[in-house]
């Protein structure tokens, strides 16, 4: 028995849907869900639902009897990103209770010196939870995946194809962005194939970009010049706020410009092209998908 957590988020819905595409078969899939009224379309493709919470020690338990491999999909508790490992390790010790075998946990790609970047706390709870994971005895695959190509459409604004303006302090710096669904596809491989026993991937994209290539692709779709403009963090910060945007989407917004301006996520790597057998989805591919 799979079991996905975090089944009716994006991530998990995705990675159950190709698990699918691969002929598992749907009785041999479970799904972690909080809320089981939203899970009524796993429910019609046949898959068993288990109501359980990172939070509630007792309700992981119960939810994780008789699974074989667990796809832990990481928490998006956005309160406190301590919250986050905690909840992850709570998962791991109830998988450890319930006699899981393997875990699958989706991490974030790290390159040397994350330690110093405007990510650090992030990328220091995937760091403690794949050490709780490694530390656990359970058999582990950890997959650091990229940066969404689905937060570049918000990073570069809802408007952006009206205003024809990108406001991003993230300068020249570039990063290897992947589609999330492409990330799931990845999860489900490596839960229906052999050989990732205490394996860690990296999955990203072959290439990475920068802004300016974002506003030049969309320049090329859309028909209309669109600018990319690099603003300080404070001038960026006070057009922000006389938009109306909440603080803590600025501060969101402001921690990945200045990791991408460090270089923090320009990692490429060939594991995600193995697994899926085709190049990823490309920035040009994406931004045609999305505003062409
Ligand atoms: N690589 C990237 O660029 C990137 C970007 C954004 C996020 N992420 C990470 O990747 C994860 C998956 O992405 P996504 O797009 O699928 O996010 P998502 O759609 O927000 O899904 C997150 C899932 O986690 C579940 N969850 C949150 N707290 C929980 C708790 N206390 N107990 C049980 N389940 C809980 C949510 O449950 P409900 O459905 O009940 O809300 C939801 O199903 C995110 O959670 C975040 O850690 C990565």
């Amino acid at each position: 028995m799979i079991l996905v957590t975090g089944a009716t988020g994006q991530f998990g819905t995705n990675a159950i849907d190709h698990l699918l595409k691969k002929g598992v078969n749907p009785a041999e899939i479970s799904a972690l869900v909080r809320d089981a009224a939203k899970a009524q379309p796993l429910r019609e493709k046949g898959i068993e639902i288990r109501v359980g919470d990172y939070t509630d020690h007792d309700s992981l338990v119960k939810a994780f009897r008789s699974v074989d491999k667990l796809l832990l999909v990481s928490s998006n508790d956005r309160q406190a990103v301590e919250n986050r490992t905690a909840q992850h390790i709570a998962v791991i010790k109830a998988a450890k209770e319930a006699g899981v075998k393997h875990i699958l946990y989706t991490s974030f790609v790290r390159k040397p010196g994350y330690e110093d970047s405007a990510i650090a706390a992030f990328q220091n709870s995937h760091v403690q939870s794949e050490l709780f994971l490694k530390g656990s005895g359970i058999t582990y695959t950890i997959l650091q995946n990229g940066i969404y190509l689905e937060m570049i459409p918000i990073f570069a604004g809802q408007k952006v194809a009206e205003t024809g303006v990108i406001l991003f302090p993230a300068a020249e710096g570039k990063a290897s962005y992947v589609l999330r669904e492409e990330l799931a596809e990845a999860a489900a491989h490596v839960l229906t194939t052999e050989g990732h026993e205490n394996k860690t991937y990296p999955l990203t994209n072959t290439e990475s970009v920068s802004f300016t290539e974002v506003a030049q692709t969309l320049s090329t779709t859309l028909g209309k010049t669109v600018y990319y403009q690099s603003p300080s963090i404070t001038e960026f910060e006070t057009t922000m706020k006389q938009f109306g945007v909440p603080d803590l989407y600025i501060s969101m917004f402001i921690m990945w410009a200045e990791a991408i301006r460090q270089g923090t996520v320009d990692l490429q790597d060939n594991t995600l092209q193995d697994f899926l057998g085709r190049k990823p989805t490309t920035l040009n591919q994406f931004i045609s998908h999305v505003y062409g």
